[in-house]
């Protein structure tokens, strides 16, 4: 089924650079492949799955750029078998995908549904058959539209109902999965969602978008004590978006916006889970907007991590008057206009270890959409193979640098719904013909079997930190 372009290995593009830079890691490093439940599953409105914040959203006209849904997405609900196949044949130790919170319990609070728990148990038990490392997300933004009805991540309640959820996780799968982490990218949860509007539940308010975010990373704290309590084997942690932020220029005003673009995107979160603090000047720009924080709830978000996971695409730019998103600089951008730029990872990842202590990082998501042709059966994507060498190529810098980068999750496995975007864009290392389902490994899937191979074949044994030498 998916070997149709096996005969033009990697080997065309995997060159001797590749190689070199395969050797800077470790062998024990996890080397994986990521996706989420909404962008793949399909299967929206079978055995019992309730329906999401997404599948509201994606039901308001003009919401989503094509008209699109997940409604049947990637068809991987049908498909495990063969998609853990695939995941497999790539070489990855470790593949990151997400539970869809209303396909396990569809009103977010009340009963379980089993059938749901049995398509993960599916998963976990094929990946593991075959030494793939389950790495969890607990919430990858598809909240029950049924929680969201009253108040969603708006309302305190929302908090205990994750927690619930969490700790059931943690009852059944606790003692399989690699690793477990409550959120993806609560900025973008809160932001998108809730000020910009431009994701679910697509609201415009900036006092709702910061409340959002405390209680995002309230019930983060409260999911980790809920895990801990059912003495959940799997080590814990969040998954953050994060890029280091330029001024456009070096104007004091310009400085000082991207100064508080930092604080909103990764101080304000950092802070409170590292610190327990909400950092001030953040704090002063929102005044009115600031959220309402009750006693006791730092040190609740401020729990142990086991790890953090940071997701990466590019660099922000910043400066009065820009807005939101994407700044032309003139360099070479990907299919989502996002600029390329790896030096960006090495210094976010240096300045955090300078910042913070810092637990264990896997970098949990970084790739790139292009637009990708299939062609007699083959996609020659070149430009995401450069685009994952020069990425990964940044992040040993950051592990010689002194970096505790243990993991690294091309997003994505599979070509995708891209949210807003819905199917417009592609970023798998693995072609989606939506029609036919039919997948086909792009070049990019050929060049990182091989990188990962030469990865864990010849890098050195021991870890950068030094925590152990294996035999
Ligand atoms: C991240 C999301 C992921 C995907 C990539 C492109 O922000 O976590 O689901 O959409 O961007």
């Amino acid at each position: 089924m998916l070997m149709k372009s096996a005969e033009h290995s990697g080997n065309a593009v995997f060159g001797p650079e590749a190689g070199a830079i395969a050797e800077r890691f470790p062998r024990d490093f996890v080397w994986g492949v990521a996706t989420s439940a909404y962008q793949i599953e399909g299967a929206a409105h079978e055995d019992g799955r309730g329906d999401s914040i997404w599948d509201e959203f994606c039901r308001r006209p003009g919401a989503i750029k094509d008209g699109s849904s997940g409604d049947r997405a990637c068809d991987h609900y049908h498909r495990i078998g063969e998609d853990v196949g695939l995941i497999a044949s790539l070489g990855v130790n470790a593949y990151r995908f997400s539970m869809a919170w209303p396909r396990v319990q569809p009103l977010g609070a009340g009963e379980w549904n089993e059938k749901g728990f049995d398509f993960y148990d599916r998963l976990v038990d094929g990946l593991l058959e075959r030494g793939v490392g389950p790495h969890l997300t607990l919430n990858h933004w598809d909240l029950p539209q049924a929680l969201q009805e009253i108040g969603g991540w708006m309302n305190r309640d929302t908090v205990g109902r994750f927690a619930d959820y969490a700790a059931e996780v943690a009852r059944r799968f606790g003692s399989r999965a690699a690793t477990i982490a409550t959120h993806n990218e609560p900025w973008v949860i809160a932001i998108l969602g809730h000020q910009a509007g431009t994701f679910a539940p697509g609201l415009k308010s900036q006092k709702a978008a910061m409340q959002v975010s405390h209680h995002l990373l309230l019930s983060h704290g409260i999911a980790l004590q809920a895990l801990r309590g059912q003495r959940c084997a799997a080590p814990l942690g969040i998954v953050l978006n994060q890029g280091p932020t330029h001024a456009v220029t070096n104007s004091p005003e310009d400085l000082a916006k991207a100064r508080l673009d930092d604080g909103l995107t990764i101080r304000w979160y950092m802070d409170a889970l590292l610190r327990g603090s909400y950092p001030e000047d953040v704090l002063a720009f929102l005044g009115e907007d600031a959220p309402r924080v009750a006693p006791g709830d730092m040190a609740t978000i401020r729990q142990p991590l086991d790890f953090l996971g940071i997701n990466y695409y590019t660099r922000n730019l910043s400066g009065t008057g820009v807005p939101l998103g994407p700044v032309e600089s003139g360099r070479e951008v990907t299919d989502m206009g996002w600029e390329v730029f790896p030096a960006g990872m090495t210094e976010l990842l240096l300045r955090l270890q300078a910042d913070y202590r810092l637990p264990p990082i896997h970098v949990t998501e970084n790739g790139a959409a292009y637009r990708d042709r299939l062609v007699g059966g083959r996609v020659a994507d070149v430009d995401r193979i450069r685009y994952l060498q020069s990425h990964i190529a940044a992040m040993a810098d950051a592990l010689e640098g002194g970096v505790d980068v243990r993991g690294y999750f091309v997003w994505s496995l599979l070509d995708n719904f891209e949210w807003a975007d819905g199917y417009s864009k592609r970023f798998g290392l693995v072609f989606v013909d939506y029609d036919t389902q039919q997948r086909t490994l792009k070049d990019s899937a050929l060049w990182y079997r091989q990188f990962c191979s030469r990865a864990r074949a010849s890098g050195p044994w021991r870890r950068a930190s030094g925590d152990g030498v294996r035999p």
